[in-house]
């Protein structure tokens, strides 16, 4: 696929079934050294290696807890405008907040979408006065979810290093260390007419370590690229989508991928997701795991120090970041 075909046409027929479900629960310590849980991690490898995104069950999470967590987004999002502009991205200055998306140039295309942008880890570094007063427990219900996915996060990390044979801690150190960050994302993708001209969100990468995404329960939307192909990530209710973004690309020397990915719009239902975002503090270096790196597979990328502030930038020039950190 060319990349005029791959930023352009949106009518292209989307596949299906190709975006695996694994059992994390099977990553737990007490179960991860038994013959099911080999399996399930060579699955996951696999999945990590081609789509670079599976949806995960067994992560212990209620079903009602996850509709409370919708539920708080979608209740903030359907206030008056007034009361949401209270938390604007553009009157409070920074990346976080509400609004859409930051214009750069005349001739950008815009998404689709709204979004309420959050820092949540590490906590002393959230600035409250973005959190939404209402629902009155949004504050509450967005810190314990976040920090049940926090550490799944952190299980899944050491699944990643034991797939590769790595000391379970080569990836956490660096990505879920004391100062890591998380940034909690909540979109709102309204009704669209002309869901062939307009994406909710344009293909591109994260530049995370790992992304964690709850999709609507039952508007689907979110669509990676697998070979070339636009594959659908349907919507299935007690799961959770996990994609990895550029920062795991780079740690894993490559063999593991952070996908291109896009959101497609819909013109009779709106569509909700919330993602959390886990990456490293700006200061820690980051480069391909030594172990990873032999005459086989030659290092390719460069050790990097806030890449996510790269990632901005190159992001905005309307380049691919990862391209500017190879070796
Ligand atoms: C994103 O990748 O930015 C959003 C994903 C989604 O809404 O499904
Ligand atoms: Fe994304």
């Amino acid at each position: 696929m060319s990349v005029q075909e791959l930023f352009g046409a949106i009518e292209s027929s989307p596949e299906f079934g190709q975006i695996p479900i694994i059992d994390v629960s099977l990553f737990s310590p007490s179960s991860i050294a038994s013959k099911q849980a080999e399996i399930e991690l060579y699955k996951f490898r696999s999945a990590l290696s081609s789509s670079g995104c599976f949806q995960a069950i067994g992560h212990g999470i209620s079903s009602s807890f996850l509709d409370r967590v919708r539920e708080a987004a979608t209740q903030f999002f359907e206030l008056p405008v007034e009361e949401k502009q209270k938390y604007s991205r553009e009157f409070h200055g920074g990346s976080e907040g509400y609004g859409n998306d930051v214009i750069v140039s005349e001739k950008q295309v815009l998404d689709w979408s709204y979004r309420l942008t959050l820092r949540v880890f590490p906590e002393h570094q959230r600035r409250l006065n973005l959190w939404p007063e209402n629902p009155n427990d949004f504050g509450e219900v967005v810190h314990e979810y976040s920090t049940k996915i926090k550490l799944m996060m952190g299980v899944l990390y050491k699944a990643m290093a034991k797939s590769l044979n790595l000391e379970e801690n080569s990836f956490s150190d660096q990505l879920l260390g004391e100062q890591a960050l998380m940034q909690a994302r909540f979109n709102f993708y309204p009704r669209c007419s002309r869901p062939d001209k307009v994406l909710g969100v344009k293909p591109h990468t994260d530049r995370s370590g790992i992304t964690v995404l709850l999709q609507d329960k039952e508007v689907e939307g979110l669509q990676v690229l697998v070979d070339g192909k636009w594959v659908r990530v349907p919507v299935l209710p007690h799961a959770i989508v996990v994609n990895l973004g550029d920062q795991m690309q780079i740690m894993s020397n490559g063999i593991f991928k952070s996908p291109m990915h896009r959101v497609v719009t819909n013109p009779e239902r709106m569509r909700l997701s919330v993602a959390l975002f886990n990456e490293p503090d700006p200061d820690t270096e980051i480069g391909p795991v030594e172990k990873l790196v032999d005459e086989t597979r030659p290092r390719l990328y460069k050790n990097v120090k806030n890449y996510g502030r790269i990632n901005y930038e190159c992001y905005q020039r309307g380049e691919i970041a990862l391209e500017t950190v190879k070796i």
